[in-house]
Parts: C-alpha cells; sequence; structure tokens
C-alpha cells in the first residue's frame, strides 16, 4: 500500500494553543483523512516542542520546572484536538526517549560526516524565535540600534559563548539543486522564491548548541551543551517515522505543513541536516499564511488570543474547519471575523449544500416514498451533472496534492450550485403534475446520487456533518472512516428500490 505522510509544526509549550496552531492542525487533517479515503497508508504526525531557552524563561517566570510546564500545556494540546475531530496517528513529545534517541543519532551522524566542528560563538540571538541573528542582519532590518530581532520585532541577546557549529556553508550547492531540480520541494511559489533567494545569498555555520541554560538534549559525548532546540526539534519528524530503529516506511514525508515564520528552518537548515547525515529529503514543504483575528494581529501583550477552545463554544467543530479552510487560499494571509464565518455558513452550508440535501431528499419522499426508482433513459442535463460530479472528483484529487484546499472547496461548491440549477432547471414538482414518473424517477436518482458523492468529497473537511448527511442519504449510520473512494466514489452505487431517510437540517442558519 502507497504511504502517505503528513506532519505539524510541533508547537512550543510556553503558551496555550490559538487559532493559528489549530489552523495548520486541521489542514493537516483534512489531508491525513483525504489520502486515508483514497486508501494510502496514512502517518499523520503533530505533537510539542518542549526545550529551549524560551520555555525555561517562561517556566522560570511561573516558579516551575520546565517539565512541568510542559505536562501542563501538553494536555490542553491533547484534549483539544480530538474537540477538533484531529485524526492524529501519532503525538510526539521532544522530552520523549524515542525522541532523545533519534536526536542522539542525528548529532552522531552530522559529526561522523565531519559536518560539525567546535568553536566559539559571539553574536546575537533572539529567543523568542529561538534564531542566530549577526549585527550585519540586524543593521540590514534597520535595528542596528535598538537592537531587536529582523523576525519578530522584540529585543535580541548578546550571545558569547563556547558553541558547536553545523557546516551549512558546505551543503548550500547542493540544496539549491535540489531545489531547482524538484519545483515542487517548496511551495507557494512565492515561498520557494524567497528560499532561493536566500540560500543564493549564501549560508554561514550555523550555532548548533548552547551552554548557558540547560533544558534540552544534552551533545553525545559533551553534557556541557545542549542542543541547539531547532536541531532538536526538527529531529521529531524522523522520530515520528520510527528513526532510527524502525521501518521508516513512512519517509520521505509527503509534506511538511508549516507556518511562513518558520520556512527558513524547514526549508534550508533541515535539508541540509538530512544532506550531511545522507537520509532522503522531505517531498515537499508548505508554508502557509498567518490569520489576524477581527482585524487585528493577536499577541500576548494585548491579549487577545483566539483561543479555539472558546471558539468551539460558539461553533461546531466542521463549520470551523469549513471556514478556515475555505475563507482564504492556503498559503495567504487571512482574517479571522465573526461576521465571515456567518456569512459563509449561512450561504454555502445552511443555503446551497444544506439546502440541495434537503429539497432532494424532501421530494424523494414527497413523490416516490423515499425510494429511488431505476433510471431508463439519461437526458443531455444529466449526463452533464454525472460530468460535473466526476470532473469534481479529479479536480478536487489534484488540489489536494498541492495542498489548495480552497480550490477543493470551490470545485465542490460548484457542483452543489450545478445540483441547485438542475433541480431548478428540472422542476421535478412540474414533472409529478404531468404525471411524467419515468422523467420524475431520473431526476431524482440523480440528485440523490449526486448528492451522495459530493459529500464524500467534504468527508475530510466536515467529518461530523458529513456522517449525519450521508446516514440520511444511504439511511443507516455511516462510519466515514471506513469510506473508500476505490469502493463508495463510483457513480451509479445507489441500487433502484434504496430507500432514503427523511431529511432533517445539518445545517441550521445562524442569526
Ligand atoms: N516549535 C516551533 C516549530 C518547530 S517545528 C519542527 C514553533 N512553534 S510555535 O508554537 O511558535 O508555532 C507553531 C506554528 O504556529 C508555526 O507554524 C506558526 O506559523 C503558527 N502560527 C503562529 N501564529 C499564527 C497565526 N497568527 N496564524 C497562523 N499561524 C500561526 O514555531
Amino acid at each position: 500500500m502507497q504511504s502517505y505522510y503528513v506532519s505539524t509544526p510541533i508547537y512550543y509549550v510556553n503558551d496555550e494553543p490559538h487559532v493559528g496552531h489549530a489552523y495548520t492542525t486541521i489542514a493537516a487533517d483534512v489531508l491525513a483523512r483525504y489520502y486515508r479515503l483514497a486508501g494510502r497508508d496514512v502517518l499523520f504526525l503533530t505533537g510539542v516542542d518542549e526545550h529551549g531557552q524560551k520555555v525555561e524563561q517562561a517556566a522560570n517566570e511561573r516558579g516551575i520546572t520546565p517539565a512541568a510546564l510542559a505536562d501542563a500545556v501538553v494536555d490542553g494540546y491533547r484534549s483539544l484536538w480530538p474537540s477538533l475531530e484531529i485524526s492524529n496517528d501519532d503525538f510526539i513529545r521532544t522530552s520523549e526517549d524515542r525522541h532523545k534517541r533519534a536526536v542522539s543519532e542525528i548529532w552522531r551522524r552530522l559529526d561522523a560526516a565531519g559536518a560539525i566542528y567546535k568553536g566559539f560563538y559571539e553574536d546575537l540571538y533572539c529567543v523568542p524565535c529561538e534564531t542566530y541573528w549577526t549585527a550585519t542582519q540586524l543593521k540590514d532590518a534597520g535595528h542596528a540600534d535598538d537592537k531587536r530581532c529582523p523576525d519578530c520585532g522584540r529585543p535580541v541577546q548578546q550571545v558569547k559563548e563556547e558553541s558547536y557549529f553545523f557546516r551549512l556553508g558546505n551543503y548550500q550547492e547542493a540544496l539549491l539543486e535540489h531545489i531547482r531540480n524538484n519545483p515542487d520541494f517548496i511551495g507557494p511559489e512565492s515561498r520557494r522564491n524567497e528560499v532561493l533567494r536566500f540560500v543564493e545569498g549564501g549560508l554561514r555555520d550555523l550555532s548548533v548548541s548552547r551552554t548557558t541554560f540547560t533544558w534540552g538534549i544534552p551533545v553525545p559525548g559533551d553534557p556541557a551543551h545542549v542542543i541547539y532546540v531547532w536541531i532538536d526539534a526538527l529531529t521529531n519528524y524522523l522520530t515520528g517515522a520510527g528513526f532510527p530503529d524502525g521501518d521508516m516506511r513512512h519517509w520521505p514525508c509527503d509534506v511538511h505543513l508549516i507556518g511562513k515564520d518558520i520556512l527558513r528552518f524547514h526549508a534550508v537548515y533541515w535539508p541540509c541536516m538530512l544532506l550531511a547525515a545522507g537520509i532522503p529529503l522531505p517531498k515537499r514543504v508548505y508554508a502557509h499564511g498567518w490569520w489576524t483575528v477581527e482585524g487585528e494581529k493577536m499577541s500576548k501583550s494585548k491579549g487577545n488570543a483566539l483561543r479555539p477552545d472558546k471558539l468551539l463554544e460558539e461553533f461546531d467543530a466542521d463549520t470551523i474547519r469549513y471556514f478556515l479552510l475555505r475563507e482564504v487560499p492556503f498559503g495567504h494571509d487571512g482574517d479571522f471575523s465573526h461576521a465571515a464565518l456567518k456569512q459563509r455558513y449561512n450561504t454555502e452550508l445552511a443555503n446551497d449544500i444544506g439546502n440541495l440535501l434537503n429539497r432532494s431528499l424532501s421530494m424523494l419522499h414527497k413523490y416516490q416514498d423515499g425510494v429511488l426508482a431505476a433510471v431508463d433513459s439519461e437526458e443531455a442535463a444529466d449526463r452533464e451533472l454525472v460530468a460535473a460530479v466526476e470532473a469534481m472528483q479529479r479536480s478536487v484529487d489534484d488540489a489536494m496534492q498541492r495542498q489548495a484546499f480552497h480550490e477543493a472547496l470551490e470545485h465542490i461548491q460548484s457542483v452543489v450550485r450545478h445540483g441547485n440549477r438542475y433541480v431548478e432547471d428540472n422542476a421535478p414538482w412540474a414533472l409529478f403534475k404531468q404525471g411524467n414518473a419515468d422523467r420524475l424517477a431520473t431526476v431524482l436518482y440523480h440528485l440523490v446520487e449526486s448528492l451522495r458523492l459530493i459529500v464524500l468529497q467534504l468527508v475530510p473537511f466536515m467529518p461530523v456533518k458529513t456522517a449525519v448527511m450521508l446516514a440520511q442519504i444511504m439511511n443507516a449510520e455511516q462510519q466515514v472512516n471506513a469510506l473508500l473512494l476505490s469502493e463508495h466514489g463510483g457513480w451509479g452505487l445507489l441500487a433502484a428500490g434504496h430507500v432514503c431517510a427523511r431529511p432533517s437540517p445539518v445545517f441550521p442558519r445562524m442569526e
């Protein structure tokens, strides 16, 4: 069976989950569910990043140990994900033994390849970003005088300590060649160009150990040093795949989903580490955009971070999932507003899909006692509907390969609109009045069968609502997790004589 491996970033445990974390995790979940539906052997990995100076500082501020802080925050993540219908196969904590083994092994391989040397680091460090900076980089960003991080704008600290270095520069040419030869390696295109420009600008060796704090994984053979948190964190993707002792059947990863702010780590440092260690590179790294909330940047100081558990008090998981992936093209920045969510819900879910299901099943009950009858002959309009459904299936598959969730949903929505037009054009109520039973049966069959296939495509996005919709169509409980496109995705699988349930509204209008 062909495998499929999708990962999210592992989230720092210095803060509670917010909508940005939920966004990546939902996107990864949709891919995982889609490829399970497509019959692949899926590994969907998420987890938490527990080490580093930032977490240690956050713990100190609260007067607890970093391990205690991690334990507390990790519970928040673990309980949040099921309530958003996240179906991760594994959850990694970087404090686990399996991960420490993987990181130590990676370090040994880098060292054995001659990619690591000991030196002295004297420059700047941004703790919130866990990123090294040079004075020149601060100057270029206009922050030389106030000593602020070019990425997040917060104060950087002066670091002066013995450190191990990774010979990043040695892999510059190999990385450039890889990016140029593999146009799909980094998405979207604009991010790929950004990385190319960055790498072409030259890669300096990277400091990969610290001695001034202890919350991390010690350097093998030199425990005064802890391994740089990004080397530690990136290796989680290998740990999850079973490195170093497992079968690694899911590696290389099909796609690392990340936010745009951590692109350099994933598209430069990570592939260079893997090149040095002689491990195949992930197939793709995709960086999505950032959300603002009601027009404002979320920030700790403003205390305006949108918490998914609060959101779930107002809206169900499927509605949140649908909105996040539909509202903004994946890869772009977007704004989360309650008004926009309600608007999308009312037009696309309540009106378009909800209405199509409701009116189709109502008419089936009114005119044929809920029973589907055989189709004798198809007219052009029927064939067009079937063709639109089949084209949707191909387009959705293509969009999923590119993480173009908004496109996939648009293809699905366009068939929903087609279905609603088909109702108007073929006016089953008129066919009933005219006593045209054959034509009426054909039209109702096409409506219900296209609905079944529309809903099937929506399963990865809305696993709860689709189960309810399918239950009405199939007139039985539906285990959406057991569905397969190869078995259930063909047109015409609903048999004559099949009885559908009476509809009840799945998407009641929001005020
Ligand atoms: N621990 C690192 C990742 C290590 S992966 C090997 C980290 N953690 S984080 O918790 O700070 O951020 C995780 C993710 O949240 C990042 O992908 C980041 O882009 C994302 N987001 C943070 N704020 C966001 C928004 N406002 N909108 C969308 N995503 C956002 O970085």
